[in-house]
């Protein structure tokens, strides 16, 4: 088969790096692609958000796969023929485009998750924040890349964050509605299943590290590493699948939405059991790069038989051990960060993986074009094995600026989630 996969992060490159190990795939195109996806793909020069020339340039190709959300939103799926696309259509695409939404439909469906109230006036936000009690989280309710959540102890920073989201408007129009829901405390873990929309079939649990900085401080980043399998056993993972997922596509379905893709819940386990803190329409980003390292099935198995509902039928294979990837970002991200530094070293990386994710060649060097810049992912039999062979690897590579968090992994080795 043909394959197009449109996107251009370290998830597309992990999936793409997978995807190129298959007896089925004979062919695959990236759009737009990055400079480390353009040594097993074909870049088109096209934007992940330019609907009419994707869905044009779909004609040479099988199976559309889609990897970020923002084409999702936006309803590339719904402009494909059905059996070549893979993603949710855009008003399934809803559950992470509106954060409202999902946080609605928790709530009728009885999913667990954090208290909240939505606000699409900055008075009565305003209101609330006056007397609520602290601390609580702000969340734009529209797209914003991970970085539309903050955490707020008090007053004050509440004030300043409903100004920066709701009037200043830092995030666009994402923030027009926003969510402010109840603090939680506990490990995180993403669960990410394919769904047919009748059955799942979940990926190895994992965990991201959203927080910029080591001790999980700072601002939110899209995700600074990820490791998995995050501890969650087989018997957690099926009630995840029970209490979550199930009632979140058929919530969908009462109002007649269909959920076909993947889902994406990020979990918080509290010490009341698991809550959802988001839905996300697609892989998460970086937890694909370690589970696309593990998983030993053939990638385009699930992915077929969720277009064609016969998910039931399919069960994955994973190779034993832990993928850790590291996050090597610019100096500046989240916020303001210069491009086009020389990336040195990627070819001293031997025994790891790295995903490329804000790169492009330019002539025969790789430099920087974004944020988050590459994934490196390395394996191991042990978390700490894995944690100190990616780490190894790293210490080959060099950019002007480069920064990552040196301590993806380690809560989990001090007595961490279990
Ligand atoms: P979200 O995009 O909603 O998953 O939020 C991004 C990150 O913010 C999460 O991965 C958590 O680290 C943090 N976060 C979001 N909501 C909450 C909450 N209710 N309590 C504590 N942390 C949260
Ligand atoms: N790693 C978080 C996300 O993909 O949204």
């Amino acid at each position: 088969m043909k394959v197009l996969v449109v996107g251009s992060g370290g998830r597309e490159h992990a999936l793409i790096w997978k995807l190129a190990q298959s007896s089925l795939v004979d062919k695959i195109y990236a759009l737009p692609g990055n400079g480390g996806i353009e040594e097993i793909a074909e870049c088109i020069p096209i934007s992940a958000t330019d609907i009419g020339k994707i869905v044009d340039f779909s004609k040479n190709v099988d199976l559309v796969i889609v990897g970020p959300e923002m084409p999702l939103a936006e309803g590339l799926v719904n402009e494909l023929p059905k059996n070549k696309a893979f993603g949710p259509t855009r008003e399934a695409a809803i559950i992470e485009s509106d954060k409202s939404f999902a946080k609605e439909l928790m709530r009728h469906t009885g999913i667990p998750t954090a208290e909240f109230k939505v606000f699409t006036h900055f008075e009565s936000a305003k209101d609330f924040v006056e007397t609520t009690k602290y601390p609580i989280v702000i969340k734009a309710s529209g797209l914003a890349a991970g970085k539309g959540v903050l955490i707020i102890e008090n007053k004050k920073d509440a004030l300043d964050a409903l100004n920066k989201i709701m009037v200043e408007q830092a995030f666009g129009e994402s923030g027009n509605k926003v969510v402010i829901e109840e603090y939680l405390e506990g490990k995180e873990v993403s669960v990410i299943a394919f769904t047919d929309g009748k059955d799942f079939l979940p990926l190895l649990p994992s965990q991201d590290h959203k927080k910029l900085l080591e001790g999980d401080k700072g601002l939110n980043t899209g995700g600074m590493g990820a490791y998995a399998p995050a501890v969650l056993t087989e018997n957690e993972i099926g009630k995840v699948i029970e209490q979550v997922f199930e009632p979140c596509i058929w919530g969908m379905k009462k109002e007649g939405i269909i959920y076909k893709g993947v889902l994406y819940a990020g979990l918080i386990i509290t010490s009341e059991g698991p809550k959802v803190l988001e839905f996300n329409c697609r892989f998460g980003d970086p937890e694909t790069q370690p589970i696309m390292k593990l998983l030993e099935s053939d990638l385009m198995e699930p992915i077929l038989a969720s277009i064609e509902g016969n998910l039931k039928s399919i069960s994955l294979k994973w190779h034993p051990g832990y993928a850790t990837c590291v996050v090597l970002a610019s100096g500046g991200y989240p916020g303001s960060y210069e491009k086009g530094k020389e990336i040195i070293g990627l070819s001293e990386v031997q025994e790891a993986t790295v995903f490329h994710a804000g790169t492009k060649r330019e002539d025969d060097k790789i430099i920087t074009s974004g944020g988050r810049v590459l994934g490196v992912t390395g394996i191991g039999k042990t978390l700490k094995e894995s944690i100190a062979l990616t780490y190894q690897e790293i210490s080959h590579i060099h950019f002007d600026g480069m920064y990552y968090r040196k301590d993806i992994g380690s809560k989990n080795l001090s007595g961490g989630m279990k």
